[in-house]
C-alpha cells in the first residue's frame, strides 16, 4: 500500500463505529504477542464503552477501514487520565498516524480534564518519543496513580510477576507523565529525548534485562 497516497480522518469515535472494535481489539492482542511484550487486555466490549463516553479517537481510512485507535481512562476519581490502548494497523505504521492519533487524544484529555496528570506506561520507543514532544517527562512509578484498579489492569500482562516482585515500584515499562501545573515545555522534553534517545534506549535494554534475570534463572 502507498503510504504517502493515504489519507486518514482522525475523529471522536461514536457509536457508528462500533463495528471495528473486535477487529482493533484483536490487532491489540496479535501485535502484543508479536513484540514479545505484556499488554494489559481489553475486550471488545471495553473498547465499545470508550467510543460510546466519546472517551476514544479513531482513524480511518477514506475507504472505511480502521487504521489506529487510542482512549481515556480516569484513575484516582479523575486526577489521573492515561492515554492507553495505542494502536495502528501494522500496514499504516511509520508514517506519523499514532503522532496524529496521540495529539488527538492529549487535547481530548486536557479538554474534558483540565485538572487531570496524564499518564502512559510504554515499553516502546515510539511512544516514549511522541510523549517527549507533547511534554510528558520520564516519571517514577511512584508519581502515578496508585488506584488499585489501574495497576489490576496489569494482571493479564506477561511482566505481571515482574512488576509484584518490585512492590510496584519498577518494570519492563517506562512512566511518563504530564501534569497541567507543574510541566516543562515540550520543545523542552523533546529536545530531551533528542538530545539522549541512544542513552535512553540502552538503558531501557538494561534495565529489562536486569528485571528480567531473576526470572531468567528458573527458566
Ligand atoms: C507504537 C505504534 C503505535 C507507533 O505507530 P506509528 O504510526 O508507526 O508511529 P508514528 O509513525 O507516528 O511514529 C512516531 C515516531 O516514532 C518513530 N517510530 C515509529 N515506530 C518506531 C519504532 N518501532 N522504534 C523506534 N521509533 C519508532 C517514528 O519514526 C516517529 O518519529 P519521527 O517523528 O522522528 O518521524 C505502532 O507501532 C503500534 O501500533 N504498535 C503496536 C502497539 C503498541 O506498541 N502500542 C503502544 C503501547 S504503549
Amino acid at each position: 500500500m502507498d503510504q504517502t497516497k493515504q489519507i486518514f480522518n482522525i475523529y471522536i469515535a461514536t457509536q457508528k463505529d462500533f463495528s471495528y472494535a473486535e477487529e482493533i481489539c484483536n490487532e491489540m492482542e496479535e501485535s502484543a504477542k508479536a513484540r514479545g511484550t505484556g499488554i494489559a487486555k481489553r475486550s471488545p466490549d471495553y473498547i465499545l464503552s470508550k467510543m460510546n463516553e466519546g472517551k476514544a479517537v479513531i482513524a480511518t481510512t477514506t475507504d472505511g477501514a480502521w487504521a489506529g485507535f487510542c482512549y481515556i481512562e480516569t484513575w484516582s476519581h479523575g486526577e489521573y487520565v492515561a492515554n492507553s490502548g495505542l494502536i495502528v494497523r501494522p500496514e499504516f505504521r511509520k508514517s506519523g498516524l499514532a503522532k496524529m492519533i496521540k495529539h488527538k487524544i492529549f487535547n481530548l484529555s486536557k479538554t474534558q480534564y483540565p485538572e487531570a496528570k496524564i499518564f502512559g506506561l510504554t515499553t516502546g520507543l515510539a511512544v516514549m518519543k511522541i510523549n517527549s514532544e507533547l511534554g510528558y517527562e520520564p516519571v517514577t512509578y511512584s508519581e502515578l496513580t496508585q488506584d488499585e484498579a489501574f495497576w489490576s489492569g496489569c494482571k493479564s500482562c506477561v511482566n505481571f510477576d515482574i512488576l509484584m516482585s518490585k512492590e510496584r515500584k519498577n518494570c519492563m515499562c517506562t512512566a511518563m507523565l504530564y501534569d497541567p501545573k507543574d510541566h516543562y515545555e515540550p520543545e523542552e522534553t523533546k529536545q530531551f529525548f533528542d538530545e539522549n534517545s541512544k542513552g535512553l534506549e540502552r538503558l531501557f535494554r538494561i534495565r529489562q534485562w536486569k528485571l528480567l534475570k531473576p526470572f531468567l534463572k528458573n527458566v
